[in-house]
């Protein structure tokens, strides 16, 4: 019987263990995914401890995961960009880390925008946090060479583009209202919008046909940004599927199967999340 977890603090709220679970019976695995809480000063024992506790590994979120990078024995270049790790292993007896948010979201960009790359102009990321950085790791890796960054705290977004090298700009804040007239993929990686709160401002009334606007934010499925976007034609891509698509490798190292992101998982977590 393998066991996997996911710590955080608090950690209640976590639909992971729903996503793990789901597929654990689907596959018929002998295995056990659980919450458990773990206090920031308890991270970096509790990881180190995870053999002597019969887990195989763990998925890390908030507030825990830079210390997770920071802790492991061994890091993969996705943590290492983002100088943070949801996932965790064990590999000859060190603790390995990845970020599997790089992977979730563009995994789950390519099927629901295949064309994302055809239009012209710069990516647009709103926001400079964890998220952000995973997500301009991915773009790099698919080749952008454009992307602005725009973040309420101007110095995190400048330390992003630092960070990044020289195809990301960082710009101010205000500045993103015209962001729809020239960009040819928006990102919301912001909590604007979280259970219907805030507006980001956005007006795409002269955005191009082929611009694809996609948000982090689940809960709602549908957000202001995504609603707007759609009713002025343009393909919108919600935050539901990196969340589904983040949990498939670490699922894989721990359990032994790759796993699917099916349209009844799909169903399921937006059952839970509206129930
Ligand atoms: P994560 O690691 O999940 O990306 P984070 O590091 O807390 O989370 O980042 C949250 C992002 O949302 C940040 O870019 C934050 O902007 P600041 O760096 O200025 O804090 C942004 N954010 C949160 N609430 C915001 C708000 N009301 N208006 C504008 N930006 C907001």
């Amino acid at each position: 019987m393998k066991r996997a977890c996911v710590i955080g603090w608090p950690i209640e709220h976590s639909r992971s263990p729903l996503i793990h679970g789901y597929w654990l019976n689907k596959y018929g695995v002998s295995g056990e995914y659980t919450k458990v809480a773990v206090h920031l000063d308890e991270a970096a024992a509790f990881l180190s401890g995870l053999a002597d506790n019969g887990f195989a590994g763990c998925n890390v979120t908030v507030p825990l995961k830079e210390i997770a990078y920071k802790a492991a024995d061994r890091r993969l270049p996705s943590a290492d960009a983002v100088g943070a790790a949801n996932t965790v292993w064990l590999e000859n007896g060190q603790v390995c880390v990845e970020n599997t948010d790089t992977y979730g979201f563009m995994t789950h960009l390519a099927q629901s925008a295949p064309d994302w790359q055809k239009g012209s102009g710069p990516a647009v990321i709103l926001g400079a946090g964890g998220a952000a950085r995973a997500i301009v790791h991915g773009l790099q890796e698919a080749g952008v060479d454009h992307i602005v960054v725009f973040n309420r705290t101007a110095e995190r977004a400048k330390a992003l583009a630092r960070d990044f090298g020289s195809s990301v700009e960082a710009r101010e804040w205000d500045a993103r209202v015209d962001a729809p007239a020239w960009a040819r993929l928006i990102v919301n990686t912001t909590t604007i919008g979280m259970k219907g709160e805030g507006d980001l401002g956005l007006d795409f009334k002269s955005a191009a046909k082929s611009c694809v606007v996609a948000d982090i934010v689940y809960v709602p499925l549908e957000t202001g940004l995504l609603k707007t976007a759609r009713e002025h034609g343009l393909t919108a891509v919600d935050g539901l599927g990196m969340l589904l698509h983040q949990a498939v490798p670490g699922f894989e190292r721990w359990f032994g199967v790759r796993p699917e992101v099916t349209d009844d998982l799909r169903a399921r977590i937006i059952a839970d999340l509206v129930g």
